[in-house]
């Protein structure tokens, strides 16, 4: 991806000095982040570095011992996740998690409720449209896809109640390389349409491959911001995941 290396001015998401404990275990100590309108920002960093718990810190999911949240410079830090949600922040949460026993239909209009009380069918032909693999499986219970198709439905989940930052925590999780591809592709494209995106990945050349931005998180912390160029020419990467190795024989070793 070409980046121009200036990040819009306009500030959609502002996280600022956020701090996540379980019980007294701290884990996110003093995390600042952006996602500016219109961009494509990815989170990396190792397993248990506390991605997936500041992401629920945004959503709403698990509570702040202190810190700031904004969201188009209205404060969310004490919001429910349902304001939230109808504030514009949908997060995909990690393992692709879709009601088995349902249709992909009834899947999909569950991602409106937020919204519509009795889900609203006039966004599904927009998701078909972006997702031709749902269209030809709309009547099909979920537990017969497969993960990738349910990672898809996943998202399309998000995507289904329009939001203005969709939150895709580690899409790629257990799936081919293919799907992950399909799922980065539609998120630029969603991008490219005016959605921003935060992605969690650990598929870390793909991930920078479509970002504009990323963080680099380390035991709770940010150790690293800088445009994905920048990242993936530094050697900060390669320390951090390999203690040496060049990205791209990570991206081999995972995929
Ligand atoms: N519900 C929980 N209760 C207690 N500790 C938790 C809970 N969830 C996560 N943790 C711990 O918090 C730390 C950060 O976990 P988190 O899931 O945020 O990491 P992550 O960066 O998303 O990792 P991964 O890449 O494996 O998904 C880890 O030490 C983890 O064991
Ligand atoms: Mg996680």
């Amino acid at each position: 991806m070409t980046t121009s290396l200036i990040r819009p001015a306009q500030a959609l998401l502002e996280v600022r000095d956020v701090h996540v404990a379980y019980g007294k275990a701290e884990v996110v100590h003093g995390i600042s982040m952006d996602v500016r309108a219109g961009e494509f920002v990815v989170m990396l960093g190792r397993n248990g570095a506390g991605k997936s718990t500041l992401l629920h810190a945004v959503s709403g999911l698990v509570p702040k011992r202190s810190g700031s949240v904004h969201f188009e410079g209205h404060d969310i830090s004490h919001a429910t996740p349902r304001d939230i949600v109808k504030a514009g922040i949908v997060q995909v949460l990690e393992g692709h998690r879709v009601f088995h026993t349902l249709s992909v239909e009834d899947n999909l209009l569950i991602g409106t409720y937020a919204r519509h009380p009795h889900g609203d069918r006039s966004q599904l032909d927009r998701i078909y449209t972006l997702f031709p693999e749902l269209a030809e499986r709309r009547h099909q219970m979920a537990s017969r896809l497969s993960g990738g198709q349910q990672q898809i439905l996943a998202v399309g989940q998000g995507v289904i109640g329009d939001p203005k930052l969709l939150i895709l925590d580690e899409p790629s999780g257990g799936l081919a390389p293919i799907v992950i591809d399909r799922i980065l592709a539609v998120a630029s494209q969603l991008c490219a349409s005016g959605l921003a995106i935060l992605l969690v990945e650990q598929l870390v050349e793909k991930a920078l491959r479509h970002a504009h931005y990323g963080y680099l998180v380390e035991t709770g912390r940010i150790a690293a911001a800088a445009f994905s160029d920048e990242l993936r020419e530094g050697d900060l990467l390669q320390r951090v995941y390999l203690g040496g190795a060049p990205a791209a024989q990570q991206q081999e070793a995972v995929s």
